[in-house]
């Protein structure tokens, strides 16, 4: 048992069974002022204002008033990987795009080759150190996808390190297998379609989802419904589109269930209608249009349509060299103007909801995990995002 007593701002509560905020909903959060939370048995066992009368205990942590949220979950990330391709930053300075950079060689097929050099023990130590600076920062549920292995052999080894992962850290790992993510060396394009068909059964002895690259010049809509029509039953889909081109993507993840669609920077009215009443949550990786310069997705006309959004990192060497999580809630309000609550809810609820994890963690709510950010005094949500590069957490449970 342990108490959490003086908490100035007890931030995110929400009611039990309310697994993602859509539409009005995104805009609103519980909050308590002078507050204190109890901690049994790693959940949040109770919380309320005033004077608690449980003990307090040497475990006990005074939040000297300052803030306590849930901690950051990412549902989108690429941090598995080998090396680094800062190469080609002076490519993209000089100009090249994502897409010119990759069809020189460079891009995904640039990481794939460095991980297939890669022993898996070296890559489990390369990959943990991204894993502990996301926790620092606060991030305590995190997605991570395989993709760059690009054949059965490099892919499962990609797997096996996310496992590995998953067993070692506190914060809450998920595993997808993305090994569609562009064409493995050696095959044509037909064929690789094929084999990332027959990868999916081992697949899915270690992972939890299927992800499809689903863009201009990776794979289509029709590569995209094979791949998740042959991993029907075992694995549930999350789909990268729209990030190139309007691919249809967000209609076929849609057709498959899919838990999420991410990236959605090229959005047309058809994508929103196609989501309204669906289990999928839209999701977007403001990382990544920040880094690659592309339009920042429509968040607000998915609120406005009834939606929920959710917000993650993408953390990858191509196109989000960050796994920052307060940074991708600042960029929701300073660049797709959500509000401090909108934004706090899409990097916290609802992107645990995208990653099948908001019965236990993304807000306070007793039962769920107390997995949660104490921050310094003096901050407020309103003043995380506008105030975006102060430090500002004071400690991280998990
Ligand atoms: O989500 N768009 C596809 N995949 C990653 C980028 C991967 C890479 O460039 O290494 C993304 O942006
Ligand atoms: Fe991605």
């Amino acid at each position: 048992m342990s108490l959490i007593y003086n908490i100035g701002l007890l931030v995110g509560i929400q009611p039990e069974g309310v697994l993602r905020v859509e539409g009005a909903a995104q805009g609103r959060t519980g909050i308590l002022e002078n507050a204190w939370l109890r901690i049994e048995d790693g959940r949040i066992a109770d919380y309320g204002t005033g004077f608690c009368h449980s003990e307090r205990s040497e475990e006990s942590i005074d939040a000297r008033g300052a803030m306590v949220m849930p901690g950051f979950c990412d549902s989108h990330t690429h941090i598995v990987y080998a090396g680094s391709r800062d190469g080609e930053f002076l490519d993209k300075i000089n100009g090249l795009s994502y897409e010119e950079i990759a069809s020189r060689g460079g891009g995904i097929l640039n990481s794939a080759s460095l991980l297939n050099k890669t022993q898996e023990e070296d890559l489990y130590v390369q990959s943990m150190v991204r894993v502990r600076e996301m926790m620092a920062k606060g991030t305590v549920a995190m997605e991570i996808k395989s993709g760059y292995g690009l054949n059965p052999e490099a892919e499962m080894k990609m797997l096996r390190v996310i496992r590995r992962i998953k067993e070692t850290v506190p914060a809450a790992v998920k595993s997808t297998f993305l090994g569609a993510h562009a064409i493995g060396q050696g095959y044509t394009h037909e064929e690789y379609v094929q084999a990332v068909i027959d990868m999916i059964p081992q697949a899915a002895q270690y992972a939890d989802f299927i992800d499809v690259f689903c863009d201009e010049g990776f794979f289509t809509v029709e590569e995209t419904d094979r791949i998740l029509t042959a991993a029907q039953h075992l694995l549930t889909p999350k789909i990268h589109a729209n990030e190139l081109a309007v691919s249809g993507g967000v209609q076929v993840g849609v057709k498959h269930k899919a838990l999420s669609v991410d990236h959605l920077e090229r959005t047309t009215d058809a994508e929103i209608e196609a989501l309204k009443g669906t289990w999928t949550i839209p999701t977007m990786l403001p990382g990544s249009s920040f880094f690659l310069g592309l339009p920042y997705g429509r968040a607000k006309d998915y609120i406005k349509a009834g939606l929920g959004v959710a917000l993650a990192s993408d953390y990858n060497p191509g196109s989000s060299p960050s796994g920052d999580m307060r940074f991708v809630m600042a960029q929701g309000c300073i660049k797709m103007r959500l509000t401090p609550i909108e934004a706090f809810n899409a990097v916290t609820l609802n992107s645990a909801y995208a990653m099948g994890v908001s019965a236990e963690y993304g807000s306070i709510t007793r039962g769920k995990k107390a997995a949660l950010i104490i921050t310094e005094p003096g901050w407020d949500l309103t003043k995380i995002a506008y105030q975006y590069q102060t430090p500002f957490i004071s400690k991280v449970i998990m």
